[in-house]
């Protein structure tokens, strides 16, 4: 199948090369010449695990290419995915002058039948949208169809959820163009879910909003068991072996950050909104979030009283691990309500130290490695889960630290391994430990 990728973007890279690793023909367009030349060699501009191995054997084994020509890259596409962004727009809506802008190159490039498969996040309406703008210009030349097929790819692993996931989402009108895209992805050996096309648009919000509704929940579960002496893990261990809670999307923390979440739901209140529908339950997971990014400055305030001129270090600033993604990170508002407060902030992250520096305030110092960001600290605040946190020494904490005090938002050491090396520990939804064993 000859097949082409419009964005090469995070989705729409991954999705290239997965397609040409199972055996099809990918063109990857994007307008950007700078970074297509870069794409050409084999260089992924984002840090995602296999995804450059991947890209250099189909590049060498002539399966997947990259331009920036439109002449080019729409030639001889029997189907077209389009995975441009759909950033949110200030109201908290969809912005699809993206995709709308490729619909109108397809219009202009396409020489042939083609099936439009739309991967990006989109409003529901707007496949039928996207397909009006299309036929409206190609004026019953070709024979087009539009398929959704939203992706559910998690950052850090999504070459392995690509090949494992849990389904594959089809949404069709017309039959024949739903069996393209089965057979397209047969070869990755995921079941695949067939329904109509605003059915499927509806599934990736309605999926993404229920796991944000889960962290938001096991949250604010968190906070309450501060209040009465619980511990949130053995709560959520003992809450997911209910099946029908299952295990996962249980770990409290600082809140969800990324590039789905914050704009998913956001998006989907908008969507309900316009259709007088007050999402009131999700609107509330939206800002519990908000109120749990802030919740280990209030704890560092209450225990170090006024923060001004105290060293403050922070570990991790990825919204997640394994990424160097750093869009809407806790570590962004942590860091400027620490730097609003007038502490000196120092900051350490494996990967995603590069585009910190491009994003969190000025005032905010970076340090070496880990143990280099807590030298003579009067606190430490985690904020991302690295396994190289999770696994460091906390007998070295104690001895490079001015004051050995952490503020744990993602529940990274055990509570008795805390009391051993000696540290004030505060944690998320576990009782704090404030003295030696
Ligand atoms: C998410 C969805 O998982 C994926 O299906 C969708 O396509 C895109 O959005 P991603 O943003 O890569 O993927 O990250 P994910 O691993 O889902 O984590 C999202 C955020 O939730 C992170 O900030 C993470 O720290 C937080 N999280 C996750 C928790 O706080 N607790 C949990 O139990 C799980």
């Amino acid at each position: 199948m000859k097949i082409s990728v419009v964005g090469t973007g995070y989705v729409g890279l991954v999705t290239g090369v997965c397609l040409s690793e199972i055996g099809h023909n990918v063109t990857c367009i994007d307008i950007n010449e700078e970074k297509v030349t870069s794409l050409k060699k084999g260089k992924s501009p984002i840090y995602e695990p296999g995804l450059e191995e991947l890209m250099v054997k189909n590049i060498e084994e002539n399966r997947l290419e990259f331009t920036s020509d439109l002449v080019k890259g729409y030639s001889g596409a029997e189907v077209i995915y389009i995975a441009v962004g759909t950033p949110q727009m200030e109201d908290g809506s969809a912005d699809l002058s993206y995709v709308e802008s490729v619909a109108k190159d397809v219009a202009t490039y396409i020489k042939n039948d083609s099936i439009i498969v739309i991967k990006s996040t989109v409003p529901v309406g707007t496949n039928e949208r996207v397909l009006a703008i299309i036929q409206s210009l190609v004026k019953g030349k070709y024979k087009v169809n539009i398929v959704s097929n939203p992706e559910f790819l998690r950052e850090g692993s999504a070459v392995k959820d690509t090949f494992h996931g849990d389904r594959i989402v089809i949404g069709y009108a017309e039959e024949s163009a739903g069996r393209v895209l089965e057979s397209i992805n047969k070869p990755f050996g995921i079941p695949i879910f067939k329904t109509d096309i605003r059915s499927a648009e509806m599934i990736k919000y309605a999926s993404n909003a229920f796991l944000a509704t889960k962290i938001s929940f096991i949250n604010e579960i968190a906070n309450i068991c501060e209040k009465i002496d619980a511990n949130i893990e053995d709560v959520s261990k003992g809450m997911g072996l209910d099946k029908r809670i299952g295990e996962h999307f249980l770990n409290a923390g600082i809140g969800y950050g990324g590039s789905c979440f914050p704009k998913d739901t956001k998006a989907l209140v908008q969507i309900a909104g316009q259709n007088l529908y007050d999402f009131e339950l999700l609107s509330s997971v939206i800002r519990v979030n908000s109120n749990q990014q802030y919740l280990l400055v209030e704890k560092l305030k209450q225990r170090l009283g006024n923060l001004s001129g105290k060293t403050i270090a922070l570990w991790g600033l990825a919204f997640k691990p394994n990424t160097d993604d750093m869009r809407e990170a806790p570590s962004i508002v942590i860091s400027q309500r620490l730097v609003d407060e007038g502490a000196n902030v120092i900051a350490y992250d494996p990967i995603a130290i590069g585009n910190a520096k491009k994003i969190l305030n000025k005032e905010v110092a970076y340090a070496e490695s880990f143990s280099d960001a807590i030298k003579g600290a009067d606190a430490l605040l985690i904020l991302t889960e690295w396994n190289e946190v999770k696994t460091f020494n906390l007998e070295e904490i104690n001895q490079l630290m001015k004051t050995p005090i952490i503020f744990d938002g993602r529940n990274c050491f055990d509570l008795k391994d805390a009391m051993k090396a000696n540290i004030e520990y505060y944690s998320i939804g576990r009782p704090p430990v404030t003295h030696a064993e």
